[in-house]
């Protein structure tokens, strides 16, 4: 018999989780006014808000916290962290931040200024808000492929080359202070770019003179899925196809909540020293001294180890096979999925699972409330709530794709949940004919209102 393949790790330390009943759960979700992010954690049975920082941290980074080295400045721990990012992603030079956006933060105060254009793949809404915020404005150039939820590409989340030459070539380079590519692209669905389209991008913005920068939040993901999928890699090791994914872009922006597997954290790498000298103004300014940035030593030291258990093969595979698992169960029972999986989550295409339902009507944050009356499964709305008002005239955005997605926590959740998971799914899409109305907003903020934001039903 030919052996399955098991997890790469044990469980030394678990937390009980308990099912509540149906009824609370509709006091809860609106007493919630049926925004997920209001719920209290005991109040969901399986959380898949989101994948960062709820991941299970390693013995190994649990013990790494004891040696964390609480200096000030040029504290021990920041240099086991500038090694461990010297050494998987190859960037000389780095800032460590609080987590993902203080980064982008931080970045887009030294390079973006209002009017400017940032083209990219998808931004996620962080990346985006912080454009927006700026009165600059974020351009995607995402292959169309990716808003085909029934195609079958393996590279979902690559770049346009032609839509982002025709950015490149409609506005002066001071214009476009940098292209952001986000790897691998979370508001697509997980999608990977394939190391070819990171070449492609960086030589087209060579020629532009225009940087690139690397949303790196899950590069590992990334480079597994080119390990797996792109041709000529299979037989490279996962460090050495980050080390040559990092070659293409001038910096990276890290949550390190993601794939470095912490609780908290991130960076910003850089390859030019003017740049992060720059930067470095603005770290001290917004999140700490440049050796701790928003981080404790503990932190730091936890993080630096994070970046190597994040990428390790069997750990990767171990990931993203869990994810397929709870995919591949939907997909066979027909819910509509954004195919192939993402490599942190997998992504309902609402507008094909509730079709009845005007976009108006939120149809994503519906299905989500949903199913959480089912099954006490938290997931998270990817649609027009997210995608905020336009700045320029007010009016919502209706995204091509309404998603909810369902991100797994790293290390967290065992198979057995995937198939509540997805048995709770699947008895919603039984019953979709049921589902007749949405529902609307009673309040909200001016820039990431999913956060907040305040519904009731129709
Ligand atoms: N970039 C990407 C691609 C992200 O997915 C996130 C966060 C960020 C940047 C911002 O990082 O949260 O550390 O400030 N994504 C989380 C999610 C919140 O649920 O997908 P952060």
């Amino acid at each position: 018999m030919k052996l399955p393949k098991a997890e790469s790790y044990k469980i030394k330390m678990v937390e009980t989780i308990h099912l509540s009943t149906r009824d609370e759960r509709v006091k809860w979700i609106a007493d919630a006014n049926y925004n997920l992010f209001n719920l209290k954690s005991n109040q969901v049975f399986i959380d898949l808000l989101t994948d960062s920082g709820t991941g299970a941290m390693s013995d190994k980074q649990w013990s790494e916290m004891m040696l964390g080295d609480e200096s000030y400045s040029g504290a021990s721990s920041f240099y086991k962290l500038k090694d461990a990012i010297k050494d998987i992603t190859g960037f000389d030079y780095f800032l460590p931040t609080h987590q993902g956006r203080a980064a982008e933060n931080v970045l887009f105060s030294t390079l973006v200024k209002a009017g400017d254009i940032v083209p990219g793949n998808s931004h996620f809404d962080t990346t985006k808000a912080h454009i927006e915020y700026r009165n600059a404005r974020a351009v995607d150039c995402t292959i169309d492929a990716a808003f085909d939820t029934t195609l079958d590409h393996p590279f979902k989340g690559n770049v346009d080359l032609n839509k982002l030459e025709d950015v490149l070539k409609s506005h002066p380079k001071e214009e476009i202070p940098l292209i952001i590519v986000t790897i691998t692209c979370n508001s697509a669905g997980g999608q990977p770019v394939s190391i070819k389209n990171m070449r492609e991008v960086s030589a087209l913005a060579k020629k532009y003179e225009i940087p690139v920068y690397f949303d790196s939040a899950r590069f590992a993901e990334n480079a597994y899925f080119i390990k797996i999928r792109e041709e000529g890699y299979s037989d490279i090791s996962i460090r050495d196809i980050v080390k040559e994914m990092f070659k293409y872009a001038d910096g990276m922006t890290m949550s390190a909540k993601k794939d470095a597997i912490v609780n908290m954290g991130g960076f910003i790498g850089f390859r030019h020293k003017d740049i992060f000298d720059k930067a470095s103004v603005y770290n001290i300014l917004f999140e700490g001294y440049v050796t701790y940035g928003g981080m404790s030593g503990r932190d730091m030291n936890a993080l630096a180890q994070g970046l190597y258990e994040g990428t390790e093969f069997d750990y990767l595979e171990t990931r993203i096979n869990q994810v397929a698992y709870l995919g591949q169960i939907l997909k066979d029972n027909g819910i509509p999925v954004q195919y192939p999986f993402g490599g942190h989550a997998i992504f309902i295409d609402v507008k094909r699972f509730l079709p009845f339902i005007p976009k108006e009507e939120y149809v994503a944050q519906t299905l989500a409330c949903i199913v959480y009356l089912e099954g006490g499964i938290r997931g998270v709305e990817i649609g027009s709530i997210m995608a905020d008002r336009d700045p320029d005239t007010g009016l919502n955005r209706y995204p091509e794709l309404e998603l909810m997605r369902l991100a797994i926590p790293r290390r967290t959740y065992t198979n057995d949940h995937m198939k509540y998971v997805a048995a709770a799914i699947i008895n919603v899409y039984e019953k979709r004919h049921e589902i007749k109305t949405g529902l609307r907003i009673t309040k909200e903020a001016p820039i990431l209102r999913h956060f907040t934001v305040e519904l009731e039903k129709v």
